[in-house]
């Protein structure tokens, strides 16, 4: 295949970016998006040029770290994968491929396609875990009973990869999914209820404080994120937020 990228360069956070166009050919069809993009930096850097900066670690889905839009979607035109996982033969020969990071107010861009996600981890430090007394007299985790149901639902949740397609998608740049993912997986479980006021009081607190936008209910990040993390969380967390409000 012979593609034209059209690729976001940016020399750093402070730098005016543009859009670089770079050919590419002998694309196979079966590599990964990154592994193309991975030719085209071995082009570069043989042609002496710098090479794209852009996000990877795990290459198979688990980490969220490779966080790219793609044609105007977060991690391209496939479902439920992310841009490790996507295959250029989703794409036709001759196409013209448009690459951006991420563009949100909270998620700043550090170099070319690579964005600052801290604000993720802000929110997760917010609240994002529970506390088990480990001196001597712990419970076994499995003397405490949960709802098959339930169970399902918070490991469900807590596939959540932290990747940002959610907010990406978002016209407001809402980070609502993936907060409502995080809140999610411990108010549904016993082990979580002990926490759970604070919690999402103070993860919303914190996602509001990042500059993360509101929720306005267009799903688009439902569609876009690679986990297919449901809109039921939103609906959850809010439920969450009011009752935590009267509590306080
Ligand atoms: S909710 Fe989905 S899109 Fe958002 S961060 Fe989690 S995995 Fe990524
Ligand atoms: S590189 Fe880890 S999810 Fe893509």
């Amino acid at each position: 295949m012979n593609l034209t990228l059209k690729i976001w360069r940016q020399k750093d956070a402070n730098s005016k970016g543009k859009t670089v166009e770079y050919p590419i050919s002998g694309v196979d069809p079966d590599m990964s998006f990154l592994e193309m993009l991975d030719v085209l930096n071995e082009d570069l850097i043989t042609k002496g040029e710098e090479p794209v900066e852009f996000d990877h670690d795990c290459r198979e889905g688990i980490c969220g770290t490779c966080s790219l839009q793609i044609n105007g979607e977060p991690h391209g035109p496939d479902r439920g994968v992310t841009t490790c996982q996507l295959h250029m033969r989703k794409f036709k020969d001759g196409d013209t491929i448009h690459i951006e990071p991420f563009r949100a107010t909270a998620f700043p861009v550090i170099k070319d396609l690579i964005v600052d996600r801290s604000s993720f981890e802000r929110i997760q430090q917010a609240g994002g875990f529970i506390s088990v007394n480990t001196s001597g007299n712990t419970i076994d985790a499995n003397s405490i009973p949960v709802e098959k149901e339930k169970a399902d639902a918070s490991f469900n949740a807590a596939t959540c990869i932290g990747c940002g397609a959610c907010v990406a998608a978002c016209k407001n740049a809402s980070a609502m999914l993936f907060t409502s993912a995080k809140v999610s997986q411990f108010a549904l479980l016993p082990q979580g209820k002990v926490e759970a006021t604070d919690r999402v009081l103070n993860m919303v607190k914190q996602m509001d404080e990042e500059g993360f936008g509101n929720c306005s209910n267009t799903g688009a990040c439902e569609i876009e994120c690679p986990k297919g993390i449901s809109l039921e969380n939103i609906a959850r967390m809010n439920r969450e937020y009011l009752s935590a409000s009267l509590k306080k």
